[in-house]
Formats: structure tokens, C-alpha cells, sequence
């Protein structure tokens, strides 16, 4: 059966802002957090502390966070390494995630390692941010397929996640970086998790909407018991080291769909539709949300 409430772990202020062409100045990404918690939304990404010559776009991560740290909500923070942890760390981040990949080529294109390398550079900053407490959600990127590599094995995908639990991460997310996985292949990837002992709880997935299957994604996720959904206000994303990724599934998309099966999320997709407007005026194009469309005048 499905979930009777899904925690939405919004990602528009990393995950959608990373991808800019232009840097969004940071007065304006605190206001979007701001107004984007302000929706009812409980789980807002807030930047990353990764190198800034290979994000330039959330190179301020040092103003940002302290600009949107007194919020009621939890405010993720992606670190890929120990110096990524001490930054975090140093401004009072309590939730942090490091990003594995299933695939050799993109491990190599996003994080300058292989596979194990990666999983290796993760240990000790897993292991520190649980001798704080501090919550540690494991992402896995290219569950599905890699634009170099193609359909990504779904043992493969195992190995990972089950690596990422081992060290000791409290969640998983499942990535469809390049959005181009259908709702058999995440049936499939799922049962298969279960089979090797990841328990549903621990799962979030994490679609992008490339070739518009992200929300029939999530319902097949849905059905197998996944309560963590990630989603992009106003549908913004990509990732610049994966060609081919654009936006995230947009918030307002899911939201709509939640309401109609009568699932609770918190969430008032009229303030949620208002802040991505205002979003897209910011960056001189509208969303490419059906309902944010639908939903305002854009
Ligand atoms: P590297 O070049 O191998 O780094 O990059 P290094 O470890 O060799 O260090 C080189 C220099 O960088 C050193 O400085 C470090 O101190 C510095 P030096 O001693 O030479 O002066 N450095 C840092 N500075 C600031 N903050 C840091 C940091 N780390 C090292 N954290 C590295 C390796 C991991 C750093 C680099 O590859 C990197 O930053 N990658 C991040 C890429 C990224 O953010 N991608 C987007 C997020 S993932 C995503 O979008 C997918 C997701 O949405 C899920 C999905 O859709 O699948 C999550
Ligand atoms: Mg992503």
C-alpha cells in the first residue's frame, strides 16, 4: 500500500541552483530557502561545502548557510570529504550527505575518484558526523543508467548502497541523474535492495525529469512502502558533471499528486507555486512545472 505521509526533501536550493549558468546572488538563494520553509516544507537542502572551483555556484556556502540557519526546518548540506565535514561543522550544520556514484565514469567525473576511492574518502566523514550525532544521508547517483556507461546493472547499484549503510549513513537516495529511468527498472532496483537487507525506511529516491517519468517514478517507489521523496521546487536542476541531467522532479508536481491520493505532506502548493514564480523572475525563465503553470500566470 502507499505511505500515509511522505517527508519531501526539497532540493532547489542545491540541486536546482547548482546547475545556473549564472551564480544567483546569495541574498536571493537565503530568501528562497526562506520563503521555500515557509511553504510548510520540512527538509530544505540548503548548499554544498564542495570544492568552488568545480561548483562555482554554491561557492558562498560560507554566507549562505549562516543567513538561513535560524529556520524551524533541517537544512542538509552535501560534503564530499573531511574538509567538506569541517566546513559544515564549523557553522552548526546537524544534517550532512555525502554522494557516492554506481558508476566508475561518473565517480571519476564528479568526484575525481573511482568507485571505492570515493566510498574510501566517505568513511571518515561519515564516521566523525556520527560520533557528533549528526545526521548522515548517503546519495547514490547513476542508480539507473550513466550517460557514458548506459543501463547500470542493478548489482551494482547494490554493492553501493549496502557500502553506504555499512559505514554507517541513517538514509539512502536513490539518484536518477540523468532521469532516464522507467517505473519497472525502480520496481526492480528496489525489491532487489530489500532482498540484500535495506530496510524501505532507510530509502528516499531522487528523480530527475528528463524524460518526463520522475512522477510515475515516485508512484512505483510509493507503492513499495518509500515515505522520503526528493523534489525540486519548481522543477529546477541538473547536475554539471553529468551531461544530459536537467530539473529534479518539480515540487509543485509531486505535491498535486500527493494531494489527489490523499497522502499528507504539509505542504501549501499555493505558497510553494508563488515561490517558484518569484524564483523564475530571478532567473528570467519560467518554470518548467505543468502545475506551476497550471497554477499561476507565468
Ligand atoms: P580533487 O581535485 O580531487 O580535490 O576534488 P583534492 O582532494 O585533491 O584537493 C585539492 C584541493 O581542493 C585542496 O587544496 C583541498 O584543500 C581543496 P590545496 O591543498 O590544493 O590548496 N578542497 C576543498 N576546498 C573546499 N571544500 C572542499 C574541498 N575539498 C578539497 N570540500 C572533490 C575532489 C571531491 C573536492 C571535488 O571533486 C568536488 O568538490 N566535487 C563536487 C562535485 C559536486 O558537487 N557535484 C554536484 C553534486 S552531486 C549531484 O548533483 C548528484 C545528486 O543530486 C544526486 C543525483 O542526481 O544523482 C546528489
Ligand atoms: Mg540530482
Amino acid at each position: 500500500g502507499l505511505p500515509a505521509r511522505v517527508r519531501i526533501h526539497e532540493v532547489g536550493a542545491r540541486d536546482g541552483l547548482q546547475n545556473e549558468k549564472a551564480t544567483v546572488p546569495t541574498a536571493v538563494k537565503a530568501e528562497f530557502v526562506r520563503r521555500l520553509a515557509g511553504t510548510g516544507l520540512t527538509t530544505i537542502e540548503a548548499t554544498s561545502f564542495v570544492h568552488p572551483k568545480w561548483v562555482p555556484q554554491l561557492a558562498d556556502a560560507e554566507e549562505l548557510y549562516p543567513a538561513v540557519s535560524d529556520l524551524p526546518v533541517e537544512l542538509p548540506v552535501l560534503v564530499p570529504n573531511e574538509r567538506g565535514l569541517d566546513r559544515a561543522l564549523a557553522l552548526g550544520a546537524r544534517r550532512v550527505a555525502v554522494f557516492a556514484s554506481a558508476t566508475e565514469s561518473f565517480a571519476k567525473a564528479n568526484l575525481n575518484r573511482t568507485v571505492d576511492e570515493a566510498l574510501a574518502m566517505f568513511e571518515p566523514v561519515v564516521a566523525r558526523a556520527k560520533e557528533q550525532d549528526v545526521h548522515v544521508r548517503g546519495y547514490l547517483s547513476m542508480c539507473f543508467g550513466d550517460p557514458w556507461e548506459g543501463a547500470v546493472p542493478v548489482p551494482q547499484v547494490v554493492r553501493v548502497c549496502r557500502a553506504l549503510l555499512d559505514m554507517g549513513c541513517d538514509e539512502l537516495s536513490l539518484g536518477d541523474t540523468i532521469g532516464v529511468a522507467t517505473p519497472g527498472h525502480v520496481t526492480a532496483l528496489i525489491a532487489a535492495l530489500t532482498e540484500a537487507g535495506v530496510p524501505v525506511p532507510a530509502l528516499g529516491v531522487h528523480f530527475h525529469d528528463t524524460y518526463g517519468q520522475a512522477l510515475s517514478n515516485t508512484l512505483a517507489a510509493l507503492q513499495q512502502g518509500v515515505a522520503t521523496v526528493d523534489a525540486s521546487a519548481g522543477g529546477l536542476g541538473g547536475c554539471p558533471y553529468a551531461k544530459s541531467a536537467t530539473g529534479n522532479l518539480a515540487t509543485e508536481d509531486l505535491v498535486w499528486m500527493l494531494r489527489g491520493l490523499g497522502i499528507d505532506t504539509g505542504v501549501d502548493l499555493g505558497r510553494l507555486v508563488a515561490t517558484s514564480v518569484w524564483m523564475a523572475a530571478h532567473l528570467g525563465r519560467p518554470s518548467p512545472s505543468r502545475t506551476v503553470r497550471a497554477l499561476s500566470h507565468q
